[in-house]
């Protein structure tokens, strides 16, 4: 073997010479604030109330179905756009849901969770210069999706103690370059469920402008005190301009499965299924025989769903009421914004960094669900699909804020 000698590069030479591999659509990229929330939890051992994964047991009945469809040898590639029983699955429970029927061979498309389903359907409807209409605050893939997509954000501020929207300022978001509005309901962060006349005012707006509704319902299941899940394609003249994004991580507790789907019509999904096609190829095969079994548990696994999670909220409402924080009741989903305003911090990202390290409680700085950080700082968002004992620790650590 021959030795050379290698001359040092000095690391801003290195950067200089590096920049022109990181392309323009990534520069405007940060790094997941969720993600580093949960990184410096790990470093402090704190309780993770900020990244929202459940830290209990999956149900027993999907993971063994799991097991059994790897071995019986579901280990190649699925369809591209999904195994036929998981598509019928998918297309059988909106009819019993929703009432609504969607073709499992033309209008529906398995992908890689949620994230996939969003992004794809992005890349497939808007061209660079269109704007997308998305509510403020916002949960933060669809920032980095807007900007892979080459789309304009319009923001529309959802606000606090309801998050009620302003029908005027929505109205004034529509232009002619408006090609769809984003609709994650329930939300995430605030916990809203959209109600049936928000969403008829956004139907009509959709139907005056010509735009998408591409709706984002992993929460569908989740929900608090009687509210109820309304997908917007239900409302009469949506069926056809909804691109319907669910997926199996929440609902299930599988968020490392990473097992969704995508609904519209026909000619959506087969833009959709072109760039899902060719970004992933598809979903996890035995996972998606996994989710038959899921899609067919009976009613009152949903119903112990929503049960449960509302003994979770309830339980964390009374924890952060009693360390001295104002919270926002969510009516869905599972989180809780808090008001942080009474605690004498500059702002929320120093108090979410105190919490980490002294107490020892991950949370999401408000900020990251805004596009201006001003906006949100007064805000931290806790999430309660954790263990009881979890909840209870937490409870523990945040008296000694
Ligand atoms: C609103 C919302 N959409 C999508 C996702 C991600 O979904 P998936 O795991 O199916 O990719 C999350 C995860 O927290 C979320 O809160």
């Amino acid at each position: 073997m021959s030795s050379s000698v290698k001359t040092p590069v000095r690391p801003a030479d290195l950067a200089r010479g590096r920049a022109k591999f990181r392309s323009h659509r990534t520069s405007e990229f940060t790094e997941s604030v969720i993600r580093e929330m949960t990184r410096l939890a790990l470093e402090h051992k704190a309780v993770n109330l900020a990244q929202g994964f459940p830290d209990f047991a999956a149900p027993e009945e999907i993971k063994r179905a799991a097991q059994q469809a790897i071995a019986d040898d579901f280990n190649q590639y699925a369809i591209t756009w999904g195994a036929k029983p998981f598509r019928d699955a998918i297309a059988a429970k909106y009819r019993k849901w929703y009432g609504i029927d969607y073709d499992p061979e033309r209008e529906i498309t398995v992908c890689c969770g949620a994230t996939e389903g969003m992004i794809a359907a992005l890349l497939a409807v808007t061209n660079p210069g269109d704007e997308v209409i998305i509510f403020e605050p916002y949960y933060e893939n669809y920032g980095p999706d807007a900007l892979l997509s080459g789309a304009q954000r319009k923001l529309v501020r959802l606000r606090p103690p309801d998050w009620t929207f302003d029908p005027d300022e929505l109205r004034r978001a529509f232009t002619p370059k408006t090609k769809a509005i984003i609709l994650n309901s329930p939300n995430n962060p605030t916990g809203k469920v959209f109600t049936r006349a928000e969403l008829e005012l956004i139907a009509g707006l959709c139907q005056e402008f010509d735009t998408l509704a591409i709706t984002d319902e992993i929460y569908e299941h989740i929900l608090y005190d009687g509210a109820s899940h309304l997908p917007i394609a239900t409302l009469p003249g949506m069926r056809e301009r909804t691109v319907l994004v669910n997926s199996m991580s929440k609902t299930y507790s599988v968020t490392g499965w990473r097992v969704g789907f995508v609904l519209a019509a026909a000619d959506l999904t087969d833009s959709i299924r072109k760039v899902h096609d060719f970004l992933t190829v598809g979903a996890a095969a035995p996972l998606q025989q996994a989710g038959v079994v899921a899609l067919n548990l009976p009613d009152s696994y949903y119903e112990k769903l929503s049960v449960e999670y509302q003994k979770r909220r309830d339980l964390l409402l009374e924890y952060l009421g009693r360390a001295g924080f104002r919270c926002y009741r969510p009516s869905g989903a599972y989180y809780i914004m808090a008001d942080i305003g009474g605690f004498g911090f500059a702002d929320d990202v120093s108090f979410v960094r105190h919490l980490i390290k002294s107490p020892g409680v991950a949370t999401v700085p408000g900020s990251s669900f805004y596009s201006d950080s001003n906006a949100g700082a007064t805000l931290i968002r806790f999430c309660f699909c954790k263990k009881y004992e979890t909840l209870r620790e937490a409870g523990d650590r945040l008296r000694r804020i």
